[in-house]
């Protein structure tokens, strides 16, 4: 570690998986397999939409061959089961995203626990959940999985250590928590109810912010030398501007901190990335399992 306040510099890192996750393409490719991603997306959400058309874009860089499927808000429970449904009967398709939040009206757990769990590339089925907490290597959810990655860049061995998650969303804080414990860490799970979460927090090596607040975490809450990692992006007005900002209080606790990641340009980058290498991992997988038992040809590099 060196200077106080390093910038852990997620565009950086994932371009590195990118890279890593391209070569795993060719290498896929190159077997005659084409990794592909469906991406599902029901009704308006203007954020929905850009995260969908993020995703699509970096398939496309990394040589993933993306399907777009857009239903309207009123489409029903059934038309997206059958959508999935169809999705994973199909050999071509080795990941299925469904962009959340889904329309009220659609029980969002019935449609995850719907989709194959060798094609979840979100790692929400509870397959995957249990798999994560089982320690079996599993697709895992995209932005903690890409949490983990910049926290080994940082410090290398994270045995032993403190780790603080604030927040307990089945998307982040509940599968961070999971990850930090399977590689040894002491893990606590702060949340809406946990008493004195300041004092809890300030003695953590690291810092995991996950609860969709605006600059809560402040200097009071950090141990000095600690790293932190803020998966907040809150959009505020602010002297008349508007602006992306964490759920940490940048400019009071990078001073404290041993290296922290910025907001944007930090975690961000990160989950994208990570969900292109779970699309090669799956394809892999899909790929090995077909294969007739003899063939000792059907490997992947380092993708599975
Ligand atoms: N909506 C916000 N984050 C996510 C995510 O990681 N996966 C999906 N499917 N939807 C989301």
């Amino acid at each position: 570690m060196s200077t106080p306040g390093q910038l852990i510099d997620g565009k950086a890192v994932s371009a590195q998986v990118l890279a890593e996750v391209t070569a795993d393409v060719a290498a896929l490719k190159a077997q005659g397999v084409e990794p592909a991603l469906a991406v599902v997306l029901v009704g308006d959400d203007p954020a929905s939409h850009v995260y969908v058309r993020n995703k699509v874009l970096r398939a496309g860089e990394v040589g993933i061959r993306s399907l777009e499927y857009r239903l309207p808000a009123e489409a029903s429970a059934a038309e997206v089961l059958a959508l999935v449904a169809e999705l994973n009967a199909d050999a071509g398709v080795h990941g299925i995203l469904v962009q959340l939040p889904l329309p009220k009206h659609i029980d969002e757990t019935s449609v995850l626990q719907a989709i194959d769990p060798a094609k979840d590339v979100d790692g929400f089925h509870s397959e995957n959940v249990g798999g994560l907490s089982q320690g079996r290597p599993v697709l895992t959810p995209c932005t903690p999985a890409g949490c983990m990655r910049l926290l080994r860049d940082t410090l290398g061995d994270l045995s032993g250590k403190h780790a603080v998650v604030i927040g307990r969303s089945n998307i982040v804080g509940k599968p961070m928590a999971a990850l930090l414990l399977a590689a040894d860490c002491t893990v606590t799970v702060l949340h809406s109810r946990s008493k004195n979460p300041q004092a809890l927090c300030r003695k953590a090596d690291i810092v995991v912010a996950a609860v969709g607040r605006p600059r809560m975490i402040n200097a009071e809450w950090i141990k000095p030398g600690a790293v932190v990692i803020d998966v907040g992006i809150n959009r505020i007005e602010e002297d008349g501007k508007n602006r992306l900002v964490g759920d940490v209080d940048f400019a009071s606790v990078q001073p404290l901190t041993a290296a922290i990641t910025p907001v944007p340009g930090g975690v961000g980058p990160m989950t994208i990335a990570l969900l292109m290498q779970n699309t090669v991992t799956a394809a892999c997988q899909q790929h090995i399992n077909s294969a007739p038992a003899a063939s000792e040809e059907a490997t992947c590099r380092s993708a599975c």
